[in-house]
């Protein structure tokens, strides 16, 4: 503090006006640098979370990618994460594996590989990392456990990052172990040696997306490991780190955080976490759970992501806060550049960090976040106070002869509602090194050499519409089609793909079809039952009708289903309306998705093996199912769920199929 300050008014030999005084703070490089900076990103899966994202027609989806990867343009994200799927719930839906059996590979499902391509062709420097939340069940070999057989294990995975290579020309720079789950040094061991062996020396190890510890002991414990293991990545660290972490030597990562709702308050969250990973926690990488908000938004975590497109149906999208927080320090830096020595907090509360590229370029990045607007999710934010200052940067070293620099600047005006995101102000001129400021609260400033930021835009979205109240889908795409699942269906147990049966001549050559036979080795608890769901969450009164074909013999059961009220990590108690047949030839209509409270039960003559057509209408207290056409069950009589979401599934992991699936919201 310079008391010397011209600001300063003496009262007496003791005492001044405080509030007038201007802080000093020095960037210098000759004293050293920090570590280096590996990036900001964002993570899509973990789970499902850009399902609906794919569904969006041009050129809305090609705008809501270059808003997040395009380079100075918006986000300008420097760091890919994405779900390894494997086939179970891992909060807002399922991702299908590579390998639903263990027998079968295929590179094509999901959206995943075609995110990781739009990513590179935006920025082929983007860094590409992948993570398994869960397994198919063969992983496993029949336990909820990914460790007994770890070279099962360590080759199911390795075969992600071979097929990345060989199907899409997609390098993975990075791979991770159990998302916040056990790790196994033995299985880390092995996963080194299985991608050494496969020619893959240079996709390096995350460990172990949980928490700091036991993982920083256990590596400073264990040499082969320290080997085997590049990053410590820890989730949701409340930007600080432990002792442990630092003495491991190695680079630590914020490798999942955020998770917060993306108003402007999770736009401060954000802020305040990207510059004080660093400071408090020495963290050189943060990541966003999740990329983009692309699930129903009455699944789990509702618009947890940097940006929300939650609407294909309609094209709208919304660029949220966190994208041009992002901005601030992504359009001027890069992974590679080094954090200085002197970066740290301002005496009336808030941050800074500075980053040079070592070829004398400079940016620094100031945020003044309020402790009410800027809470995350998680962990709770211990109190502490900000207030607007003066502060004075000294600019020593390589950049003591810098003489101008850029400003961008954003400003969360909680009391007006007048926000202003990553807008490009007067250069600001540095005098014998030195520039002064004034930083109010809840404010973040960029200053750089970097010349070339800017505030991509595109023309307004179309507006938000609800889901259409009349649906159809025959699931007929001729040849391969680009995804594997059927547009807007999001699956919460199972995965349903899109199936075509290379033998029939008849009307259902092309379906969409259950292939998840045994239970996953789950992250959550899953249902016994697969279900994907549809449509608006507000949805009351409603027929749904859809084709089915159940292909296990003596224990197929196949449902649709109304007001399906639940899904995430707890689909397994879903309720709804539920409309049952089973290859026994019986039906059921049932409240839950588990069967528990049964409405009404009965013959149906239903077999496997061949397709019948059910129809479920439900309006007011009312329901009545048709089986081709003839009614099986009339006028039950429900109270509860009052609304939720169409679905389809089945009564166990089983093959079963779907054809000419039709919703009709009534009234
Ligand atoms: C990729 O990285 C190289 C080396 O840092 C840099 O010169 C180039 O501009 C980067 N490309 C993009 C698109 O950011
Ligand atoms: C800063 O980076 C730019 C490219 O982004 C480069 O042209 C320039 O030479 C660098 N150094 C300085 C001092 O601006
Ligand atoms: C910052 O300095 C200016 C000019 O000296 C002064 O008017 C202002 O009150 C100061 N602001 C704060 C928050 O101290
Ligand atoms: C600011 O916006 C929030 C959220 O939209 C709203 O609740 C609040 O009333 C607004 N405040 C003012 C002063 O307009
Ligand atoms: C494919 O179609 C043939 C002829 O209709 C039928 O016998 C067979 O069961 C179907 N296979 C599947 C998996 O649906």
């Amino acid at each position: 503090m310079n008391i010397g300050n011209q600001c300063c008014v003496f009262l007496s030999i003791f005492l001044c006006i405080s509030i007038c005084l201007g802080e000093d703070y020095d960037l210098d490089d000759k004293t050293g640098l920090g570590r280096s900076f590996d990036g900001i990103g964002g993570l899509s899966g973990g789970g499902a979370t850009s399902r609906l994202l794919v569904n969006y027609a041009e050129p809305y989806r090609s705008q809501i990618l270059d808003y997040l990867f395009k380079p100075t343009f918006g986000a300008s994200l420097q760091i890919l994460k994405v779900e390894i799927g494997g086939d179970a719930q891992t909060t807002d839906g399922t991702e299908p594996s590579h390998m639903h059996y263990e027998d079968d590979e295929n590179y094509f499902r999901g959206y995943e590989w075609w995110l990781m391509k739009e990513a590179k062709k935006r920025n082929p420097n983007i860094t590409l990392i992948g993570l398994p939340w869960a397994f198919p069940g063969w992983v496993g070999n029949g336990e909820n456990w990914p460790y007994s057989f770890p070279d099962i294990t360590a080759s199911y995975v390795v075969s992600w990052i071979l097929g990345a290579k060989q199907y899409h020309d997609l390098d993975i720079d990075y791979v991770g172990i159990w998302n916040e789950r056990s790790f196994n040094s033995k299985y880390i061991k092995l996963l080194r040696y299985t991608l050494d062996k496969s020619g893959l020396e240079r996709v390096k190890i995350i460990a172990s997306d949980n928490l700091w510890e036991p993982i920083s002991s256990v590596v400073i414990a264990d040499k082969e490991l320290q080997d085997a293991v590049e990053i410590l990545g820890v989730h949701y660290p409340g930007t600080n780190t432990v002792p442990e972490a630092l003495k491991t030597g190695k680079k630590l990562w914020s490798s999942e955080d955020y998770s917060t709702f993306n108003d402007n308050v999770g736009g401060g969250c954000w802020a305040r976490i990207l510059n004080q990973n660093y400071v408090n926690g020495k963290m050189t990488a943060t990541i966003s759970w999740n990329l983009v908000s692309s699930y129903y938004e009455d699944l789990p975590f509702e618009r947890d992501g940097l940006m929300t497109a939650k609407e294909p149906w309609s094209g709208n999208y919304v660029v949220e806060s966190p994208i041009w927080i992002t901005a601030h320090t992504t359009q001027f830096t890069e992974p590679g550049w080094t954090y200085l020595q002197t970066v740290g907090h301002f005496t009336h509360g808030g941050s800074y960090v500075a980053l040079t590229d070592e070829r004398g370029n400079l940016t620094i990045i100031t945020e003044t976040m309020t402790h009410d607007h800027s809470v995350c999710i998680r962990p709770p934010l211990p109190s502490y106070d900000v207030t607007a200052q003066n502060v004075t940067f000294h600019l020593k070293g390589t950049f003591a002869s810098i003489s101008e620099l850029q400003v961008w600047h954003s400003k969360f005006d909680f009391k007006t509602n007048k926000t202003v995101l990553f807008q490009n102000i007067k250069p600001i001129k540095v005098t014998e090194g030195s520039f002064s400021i004034e930083l109010d609260v809840d404010e973040v400033y960029t200053f750089t050499t970097v010349r070339n930021g800017q505030r991509g835009s595109y023309p307004d979205p179309p507006p938000s519409a609800p889901f259409p109240k009349s649906y159809k889908d025959d699931f007929d795409v001729s040849g391969n089609p680009y995804f594997s699942e059927a547009p807007n269906f999001a699956d919460q147990t199972g995965v349903f793909e899109y199936f075509t049966n290379q033998t029939d001549p008849g009307p259902h050559v092309s379906t969409l079809r259950q292939v998840v036979t045994q239970r996953p080795v789950t992250w959550v608890a899953d249902a016994d039952q697969t279900i994907s769901v549809i449509g608006d969450y507000q949805w009351q009164d409603l027929m749904v009708s859809c084709d089915i074909y159940m292909e296990s013999v003596h224990t197929g059961g196949v449902f649709i289903a109304v007001r399906v009220n639940k899904g995430g990590g707890v689909v397994r108690s879903t309720r709804g309306v539920f409309l049952w047949v089973y290859a026994d030839g019986t039906y059921k209509v049932t409240n839950d998705l588990n069967g528990m409270t049964v409405l009404a039960e009965g013959m149906s003559g239903t077999r496997a093996r061949v397709w019948y057509t059910l129809t479920l209408t439900v309006k007011g207290n009312y329901a009545s199912a048709d089986l081709d056409g003839y009614p099986l069950w009339k006028n039950a009589v429900l109270w509860e769920p009052r609304h939720g979401w169409a679905a389809m599934g089945t009564s166990s992991f089983e093959l079963a199929q779907f054809d000419n699936f039709a919703i009709e919201a009534l009234a």
